[in-house]
């Protein structure tokens, strides 16, 4: 009686055991998450999801861009979209060659990891554009850009930073992708299902003439999904990074 009891308990716990090992704080392959945050925003922005992923055991950093959040700069001194982007073309550059990054960009933080793929394809596992200015040779940078300058972006907080207006001419100068890097680096675009800022239209449109390998849409979440939808969101995150390792 007893050693049946032993050899069921020893069945039960084989057949638990994957998913006992699924909840271990340290996952299989530690993943390295670099964020980007959006326009007048910095990385405080993801404070939600980078606790969520720290305390699942990945490596993830978020970004303060040019005069944004804590960066030291002023928004005169980012005038021009280097400037504006050195902070992540900084960190880009010191990763160890062999180190790849799940990509995120969020609004505004697309153009800034379209830049980086440019610059540093073989450091980049997927580009993920969160409800972002995702441009391509169809629908090109200066295209997006106009067009999400007619949105109505204004939702400001306490917190936010000024962001300066940069001039189209810069935009279609510095938002390059060659057209040999162009879809070599895999995509996946996340439509935040209820955001107002970016018109569900102009979501699409982008969608269409720009596709990526993957659209995700986050359900019932408001433009901000780091802070509306974290869960959700690190889920979709974790799950794109299994996929695109
Ligand atoms: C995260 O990645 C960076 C860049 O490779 C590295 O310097 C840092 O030590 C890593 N942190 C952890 C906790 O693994």
């Amino acid at each position: 009686m007893e050693e049946r009891e032993f050899l069921t308990s020893l069945v039960v716990l084989i057949l638990l055991l994957p998913y006992a090992n699924a909840t271990l704080p340290r996952p299989k392959s530690k993943k390295h998450f670099l964020l980007v945050h959006r326009a007048w925003h910095g990385a405080w922005s993801w404070y939600k999801i980078v606790a969520l992923m720290r305390s699942s055991g990945h490596n993830v950093t978020a970004i303060d861009l040019g005069a944004s959040g804590i960066n030291s700069k002023q928004v005169l001194d980012v005038q021009h979209l280097s400037d504006y982007f050195s902070p992540l073309i900084e960190f880009m550059a010191s990763l160890p060659a062999d180190e790849k990054v799940f990509l995120v960009g969020h609004d505004y933080g697309g153009f800034a990891i379209y830049k980086a793929m440019e610059s540093f394809p073989e450091k980049i596992s997927v580009a993920v554009f969160l409800t972002a200015l995702m441009p391509g040779p169809t629908l090109g940078a200066t295209t997006v850009y106009n067009e999400a300058l007619s949105a109505d972006l204004a939702l400001a907080t306490i917190l936010v930073r000024p962001f300066y207006s940069y001039r189209v001419e810069d935009v279609s100068k510095e938002i390059v992708l060659s057209s040999k890097r162009y879809g070599s680096i895999r995509q996946v675009f996340i439509v935040a299902a209820e955001s107002k800022a970016m018109k569900k239209e102009f979501l699409q449109l982008m969608i269409e003439k720009n596709p990526p390998d993957e659209v995700e849409e986050i359900q019932g979440s408001d433009h901000i999904t780091m802070m509306s939808k974290p869960q959700q969101l690190f889920t979709t995150l974790l799950s794109i990074a299994n996929k695109y390792s």
